[in-house]
């Protein structure tokens, strides 16, 4: 493999809290190994329209607390083709950039490993999505932020619950995993945790709250991960409505307001040891691999793998939360 002297970081797909600590630590530690540091704007659409900046230690200051990315994010179209990859490779390379690390989810990771293995750019990823449904990592950056956000949303939306004697359906992010709703869920202590990775059976959910109102449950709070198969809040409520009206009920969906704010300590600590440890895997020789936390320690998973195999949800903490809200 060709010495490599210059990197490029970039962001993309969703954004997600702890991305700016993460550049920061790559950044950082890229400078500290010796390396010239870039940053690619709006993730693989800056390689293809040459947008890629030089990335000092002060580029990277007073960032670590602030949401969103400084390098801005996209979901590049180009980038699914193979003349925008071919693009991106040029200009990259007229730019003397070997190697990239990129920051997102498995989208983000898909496009690098095509890249990867066309180009043979060295590529290492970080995993960088609210939604933690990535394999190789307990915990993806943002998603302990986001996490918290819903718990502070859910917190207020309970005043009123109880207050009005409400039953509020609170639909939170999470395309295809349940991973927010669960930890959200059973932080806020609701009454029902809908998740995609456990089949929603509506008469269930009717039959659950008939006892509950006969238990002289007034209020509650039901969690539905977007991506489960009831169809989302809306659709819940619709059933509940036809089929148990008892309940006055609201629905509140809480959309992008999960992906902003300033990351949790737990998110900044993730996001500066990821980065770390990114540059660290680059020098000594590895590539195509995002480079996650397991059982707190750096392990390193193939695209390929960390993209197919979703993480498994831990599904006790359903059970959990059923007993824990009789
Ligand atoms: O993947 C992160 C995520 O926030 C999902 O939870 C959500 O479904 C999606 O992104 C929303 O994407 P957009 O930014 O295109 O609205």
């Amino acid at each position: 493999m060709k010495d490599i002297k210059k990197i490029a970081v970039l962001t993309s797909g969703g954004d997600a809290p702890g991305m700016n600590a993460a550049i920061r630590a790559v950044v950082r530690t890229g400078i500290n190994e010796g390396y010239q540091m870039y940053g690619s704007m709006r993730g693989y659409q800056g390689l293809i329209d040459g947008e890629v900046i030089p990335l000092g230690s002060r580029s990277v200051s007073n960032i670590i607390q602030r949401g969103g990315t400084i390098l801005k994010s996209a979901r590049c179209k180009a980038f699914y083709e193979k003349e925008g990859r071919q693009k991106a490779f040029e200009k990259m390379s007229s730019m003397g950039i070997d190697a990239l690390v990129v920051i997102g989810g498995d989208g983000t990771f898909t496009g690098a490993k095509i890249f990867g293995k066309e180009f043979g750019v060295p590529i290492i990823g970080l995993p960088g999505t609210i939604d933690n449904d990535l394999f190789g990592t307990d915990f993806t950056i943002g998603y302990d932020t986001a996490v918290n956000t819903v718990m502070e949303a859910v917190d207020k939306l309970r005043d009123t619950a109880s207050s009005h004697d409400r039953l509020f359906i609170i639909e939170v992010m999470g395309r295809d995993a349940g991973f927010i709703a669960l930890r959200s869920g059973i932080a806020t202590g609701a009454e029902m945790i809908l998740i995609p990775e456990s089949p929603t059976y509506l008469d269930e959910m009717i039959f659950t709250l008939e006892k509950d109102w006969k238990k002289n449950k007034t209020s509650g709070i039901i969690i539905v991960a977007e991506g489960d198969d009831s169809g989302g809040a809306l659709e819940v409520q619709k059933e509940i409505n036809d089929k148990f009206p008892n309940y006055e009920t609201r629905v509140t969906i809480l959309g992008h307001i999960q992906r902003g704010g300033s990351p949790t300590a737990m998110d900044r600590v993730l996001a500066s040891r990821l980065g770390n440890a990114a540059i660290m895997t680059l020098k000594e020789g590895a590539s195509g691999v995002m480079v996650g936390l397991v059982d707190n320690e750096i392990e390193l998973t193939s695209f390929e793998k960390s993209i197919k195999h979703h993480q498994n949800i831990n599904l006790e903490l359903l059970d959990i939360a059923k007993v824990l809200s009789i």
